[in-house]
C-alpha cells in the first residue's frame, strides 16, 4: 500500500453504492467532459459559474439532457445530488479550484467526492488531499487529456487517489475513456498527486514533441525554402511511418491549410508568440526537485519564452541579422525525420525516468507499462510508438527505467542519431535555432560516456570548497593537494 494511504479519509467504501455525479466549470472541457459522461448512461448535475452558459450548455446537450440537471447555485448542485456524490471541477487550475472546494466543503457530508479533472500542479493535489481528508472527503486529482475532442468522445486518464475512492468512480471513468483497441485508456497510478503528476509529464513531453516537430517546420521553410503545403505533404508521409501520431498528424493538416479570407497559409498569418500555461514548467520544476534530467522539456518550455519576446527578436534580428559567412543548404528530408524520430524517442525516455523517479519519491504504485498502454489512445500525445514503449516496460526490469536501453529503442536510436547529429550540426552552422534537437543530442553524448568530465567539476568543487571527491582508484572520501 501507499505510503500516503495514511492520509486518505475513506480508508473503506461501502461496495455496490451507487455515485452520484455533478460537474462545475461548462467551459471547453468540461461541457465536452459532461455530454460524454451522459452519453455513457449517467446521470450528471452540472453547475457554472455564469448561468447563462448552463442555460446555453443545457439548450445545445439534443437528446442528452435527459440525463443533465442545470444547477444555478451550488447549494443546488449538491441538493440535486445523493449521497455518496462525486464532483468533478474543470476549472482553471489554481485559485479557482482552491475557491471551488472552499466553497463547496460545507455542503458536503463525509463519503463524498472532489475530482479535480483540470490539471493541476500535483503539490496542489497534495495538500488538497490532507485538508479534505480531515473533513473525511476524498479529494481525487483526475488528469485529463485530448483537448475538446478527447473530452467529449474519450480522454485518456490518469487517476492519483486512495484506491477505494478510485474503485467507486472506475466504471464511470472506464466508460468516457478513450480506447486502445477496446481496452480503456484510464488508470489509477497511485495516491493524492499521482495521476495530476503523470498528466504534467504528460504535458511535458507534448511540449517537447511540439517544439522537435517545430523545429523541423523551421529547417525545411529556412533551409530548403519549402512551403507550408509540400512541407504538410511531407509530415503527411512521415505520418505513416514510425513518426506515426496525433500531432504529426495534425501538423500536416495545419500546414496544408489556407485562409479563407486571403488564400494564403495560414500558418504564416499566424504571429510566432507561445502561450504556455505551466505544465512544462512544472515538469521542469519537479525534474530539477527530484534531480533528473529534461533538457528536451527545458527547451521546449524556454523556446515558448523566447517565442513570447517577440520586441526582443525583433530587436536582436535587426541587430545581429542571420548567421554569417554560411550558405543555406537544403537538409536532408529522410534526416530530418529520422532526426525528429531520436528527438522525440530522447524526450519520451526523460519523461519515463522523471516518472520512475516520483514513484521511488512519493511510494506510488505507478506502472510505467501501464503509462504508455494509456497514452495509446485519447491524448494528445499519443503515437505508434507508444506500443512498443509499453512492451519496453513490461517484463523484466529495464534497467534504470530509461527507454534508451530497451532493445528495440537502443536499436532504433542507433540508427536515427547520426540522423540527429547531421541535421543539428547543419543547423547550427546555418545559425538555424534547433534547441530540443540539440538537447536530445546531448542527452545522448552525456549517456554513452563512460568517462564523463565531472572528474574536474569534482576537482573545482574541491579546490575552492573542500567537498571531497571519490577516487578510482581507492575507497572513500579524499582531498587534493592543490597548490602543492
Ligand atoms: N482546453 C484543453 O485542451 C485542456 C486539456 C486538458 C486539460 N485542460 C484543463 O481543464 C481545465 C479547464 O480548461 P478549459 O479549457 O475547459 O477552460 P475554459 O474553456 O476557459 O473554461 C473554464 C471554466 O471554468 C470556469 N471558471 C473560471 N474561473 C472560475 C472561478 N474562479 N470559479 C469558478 N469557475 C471558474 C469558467 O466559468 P465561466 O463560464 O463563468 O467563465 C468555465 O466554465 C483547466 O485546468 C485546463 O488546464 C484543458
Amino acid at each position: 500500500m501507499d505510503k500516503a494511504d495514511q492520509h486518505q479519509p475513506t480508508a473503506t467504501r461501502p461496495k455496490d453504492v451507487a455515485i452520484s455525479f455533478g460537474l462545475i466549470g461548462l467551459g471547453t472541457m468540461g461541457s465536452n467532459l459532461a455530454l460524454n459522461i451522459a452519453e455513457n448512461g449517467f446521470d450528471l448535475a452540472v453547475h457554472n459559474r455564469t448561468f447563462d452558459r448552463t442555460e446555453e450548455f443545457l439548450n445545445s446537450a439534443g437528446p442528452l439532457a435527459e440525463r443533465l440537471t442545470g444547477a444555478q447555485t451550488l447549494p443546488d448542485l449538491v441538493a440535486a445530488l445523493t449521497a455518496p456524490r462525486a464532483i468533478i471541477l474543470m476549472v482553471p487550475a489554481g485559485d479557482p479550484v482552491d475557491q471551488q472546494i472552499a466553497a463547496l466543503q460545507p455542503l458536503l457530508a463525509p463519503g463524498d467526492m472532489i475530482i479535480d479533472a483540470g490539471n493541476a500542479d500535483f503539490n496542489d493535489t497534495r495538500r488538497r488531499v490532507a485538508t479534505l481528508a480531515e473533513a473525511g472527503i476524498d479529494f481525487v486529482g483526475m488528469g485529463v487529456s485530448g483537448g475538446a475532442e478527447g473530452a467529449r468522445h474519450g480522454p485518456s486518464i490518469m487517476v492519483g487517489s486512495a484506491l477505494p475512492a478510485w474503485q467507486a468512480i472506475r466504471p464511470m471513468v472506464l466508460a468516457i475513456a478513450a480506447r486502445f483497441h477496446g481496452e480503456p485508456c484510464a488508470e489509477r497510478f497511485g495516491n493524492d498527486g499521482a495521476g495530476h503528476f503523470v498528466k504534467t509529464v504528460h504535458n511535458g513531453i507534448e511540449y517537447a514533441d511540439m517544439q522537435l516537430i517545430a523545429e523541423v517546420w523551421g529547417m525545411l521553410r529556412d533551409g530548403n525554402g519549402a512551403t507550408p503545403a509540400a512541407a504538410g505533404e511531407l509530415f503527411e508521409r512521415w505520418n505513416r511511418g514510425p513518426l506515426a501520431s496525433y500531432l504529426v498528424e495534425i501538423t500536416a493538416t495545419v500546414l496544408r491549410t489556407e485562409d479563407p479570407a486571403s488564400a494564403r497559409p495560414m500558418v504564416d498569418l499566424i504571429l510566432d508568440r507561445a502561450g504556455q500555461k505551466g505544465t512544462g514548467r512544472w515538469t521542469l520544476i519537479e525534474a530539477l526537485k527530484l534531480g533528473q534530467s529534461a533538457t528536451t522539456i527545458e527547451a521546449a518550455v524556454a523556446a515558448r519564452a523566447v517565442s513570447a519576446q517577440r520586441d526582443l527578436r525583433l530587436l536582436a534580428a535587426d541587430r545581429f541579422g542571420p548567421a554569417p559567412g554560411t550558405e543555406a543548404s537544403a537538409f536532408d528530408a529522410g534526416d530530418l525525420e529520422s532526426a525528429l524520430l531520436a528527438g522525440k524517442i530522447m524526450a519520451y525516455a526523460q519523461g519515463f525516468v522523471l516518472l520512475a523517479e516520483a514513484r521511488r519519491a512519493f511510494d506510488w504504485d505507478l506502472d510505467l507499462a501501464r503509462v504508455a498502454q494509456i497514452w495509446r489512445a485519447g491524448c494528445i500525445i499519443r503515437s505508434d510508438l507508444l506500443d512498443e514503449m509499453a512492451d519496453g516496460f513490461r517484463g523484466a526490469g529495464l534497467p534504470h527505467d530509461n527507454l534508451l536501453l530497451a532493445p528495440v529503442f537502443s536499436d532504433l536510436v542507433q540508427q536515427t542519431v547520426p540522423a540527429l547529429r547531421r541535421v543539428v550540426c547543419q543547423a547550427v552552422s546555418m545559425g538555424l535555432p534547433v534547441p530540443a534537437l540539440s538537447a536530445g543530442l546531448g542527452y545522448f553524448d552525456g549517456i554513452r560516456q563512460a568517462r564523463g568530465t565531472a572528474d574536474l567539476i569534482q576537482a573545482q568543487r574541491d579546490f575552492f570548497g573542500e567537498h571531497g571527491f571519490e577516487r578510482v582508484d581507492r575507497q572513500g572520501q579524499h582531498h587534493g593537494p592543490w597548490g602543492n
